[in-house]
């Protein structure tokens, strides 16, 4: 290692800053935030450094900085790109006892500044030392995107619990025991998922235990997966995905987006794959209630959002009948996913200013819309299960009145590098469908909208290249 890591108390110290740059921008801005009195200095700084002129414990000088001003400084950072102004900063710092750092000029540095992934009150500070800081900016992207933003009050919260666990729990091991239960287990998981009325509980329950109780109990998180593509996961869905005890998928979910579940997870695939079901909607309801009975955290993954015809509700009835605890983690939807992916917007001023979402079937077959009512010049309709009616369902609403040139799209597992997009009218797209021979899942889109596709100019082309979340789960962090 060849620098000492450690955070520097700056409260009501003084800081220069040099330079009127972004680099200067950034380093006003950290060290404002850490409660510095910080001096910048420019003659005439750019607009992101007078962003912070008349902001509190900000002092800006209209010049270049002098020796005198060095009197009484702590840090100095150098960002004019200035290499005379550069040099003197490095030279009347040391004078004062001052630390000093230029921008890219490693030999007037006393330190570096790392990257900085915040979650206040926590701060993880990840540095190269100086060899490569791009790795150090990649590095610190995958952090962001694995920790929830909720983890800074998350350490606020239970820093309030520090005294009375001191208290009540014996022992240096039993007390770092009862940490690791709080943060990697129920009570942390209930705040980060927003009920922090649920984890004072777990926690009250277990100190009254003197951390003797098994903090863990069962529970239900109903989670939508997205539309395919690992990257349109949330934060909140993937953090679920890394702490689950058991995870009951359907077949929509794609291998890229399981190998990010826990490895130690187990597994069950409830395959709800259209008119091939491996298990019951009764008998998947039963699993997920016996498994939270047994103190587990199920985690019941469905693709794109669980409450757009994803049966969210009817499995989580049953189970709130139980009296489990349960939390419910939105997904993008396909509509949205595949439009996105596809180069179609749902909605746009010139043609539509509503949106439809309908399934073609429900319980009894194919569903009797009312295909004039949809699909009007101004409403985009988007059907989910329709593939295999694509042909029925245009014949119909040619039948009920619709113009039978009415631009309609078909996306086939849109968001995958699997995707296909076959476009047409409503007279001929059932035999381009069955041209094209899609296998699924696909999507139905209807309306005028689908004619930006050609102009929108959106890079549709199947993506091969390495998900940011493949290679969270390849590499770790
Ligand atoms: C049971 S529904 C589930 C919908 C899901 N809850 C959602 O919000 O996207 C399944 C249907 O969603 C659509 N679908 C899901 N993923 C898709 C994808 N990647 N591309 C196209 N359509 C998709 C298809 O119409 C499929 O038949």
């Amino acid at each position: 290692m060849d620098y000492l890591p450690i955070f520097l108390d700056v409260a009501g110290k003084k800081v220069i800053v040099d330079g009127g740059t972004t680099v200067a921008a950034r380093r006003i801005e950290r060290a404002l935030s850490a409660g510095a009195e910080v001096h910048s200095f420019d003659p005439d700084p750019g607009d992101e450094v007078r962003g912070f002129i008349g902001q509190d414990n900000l002092i800006h000088h209209d010049r270049a900085p002098r020796e005198a001003d060095f009197d009484g400084c702590l840090v100095a950072y150098g960002a004019s790109e200035i290499p005379e102004r550069d040099a003197s900063l490095y030279k009347w710092a040391k004078k004062h006892g001052a630390l000093a750092n230029v921008a890219d000029e490693k030999e007037f540095c006393d330190f570096i500044t790392p990257s900085v992934v915040e979650r206040d009150p926590l701060t993880i500070a990840i540095s190269t030392g100086g060899a490569a800081p791009v790795v150090a900016r990649i590095l610190r992207a995958r952090v962001e995107a694995m920790l929830p933003a909720a983890y800074g009050r998350l350490a606020q919260f239970l820093s309030g619990y520090r005294d009375r666990i001191y208290a009540a729990i014996r022992g240096g091991t039993a007390r770092r025991r009862f940490w690791e239960n709080m943060i990697e287990g129920p009570a942390g998981d209930a705040f980060l998922a927003g009920d922090e009325a649920l984890a004072e509980q777990l926690i009250e329950a277990d100190l009254v235990n003197g951390g003797t109780e098994n903090l863990r109990r069962g529970e239900v998180w109903l989670v939508g997966a997205g539309p395919g593509d690992p990257d349109l996961l949330t934060f909140k869905a993937l953090r679920m995905m890394q702490h689950a005890d058991v995870v009951l998928y359907d077949r929509l979910i794609g291998d890229g987006i399981l190998d990010l579940v826990r490895r130690d997870a187990e597994r069950i695939d409830v395959g709800k794959q259209a008119g091939n079901h491996v298990l019951t909607q009764d008998e998947t309801t039963a699993l997920i209630i016996k498994f939270a009975k047994e103190g587990k955290r199920v985690l019941r993954l469905k693709g794109g959002d669980p409450f757009i015809f994803g049966r969210g509700g009817e499995e989580l009835e049953d189970v709130a009948a139980h009296g489990i605890p349960v939390v419910v983690v939105p997904g993008i939807t396909a509509a949205a996913g595949c439009g996105s992916s596809a180069g179609i917007p749902l909605t746009h001023r010139n043609h539509a200013q509503a949106v439809a979402f309908v399934t073609a079937h429900g319980k009894d077959g194919l569903l009797p819309h009312d295909w004039t009512r949809l699909a009007r010049h101004d409403q985009t309709v988007v059907v989910y299960m329709g593939l295999r009616f694509v042909a029925e369902i245009a014949a119909k609403a040619i039948e009920q009145g619709v113009p039978a040139e009415m631009p309609i799209a078909v996306i086939d597992n849109g968001t995958r590098t699997t995707q296909r997009v076959v476009v047409g009218t409503l007279a001929d797209i059932g035999e381009r469908t069955r041209a094209a021979k899609l296998k699924g899942p696909a999507l139905i889109m209807i309306g005028t909208v689908v004619t930006m596709r050609d102009t929108l100019g959106v890079d549709t082309t199947a993506r091969e290249d390495t998900h940011t979340m493949e290679l969270v789960a390849r590499d770790g962090l």
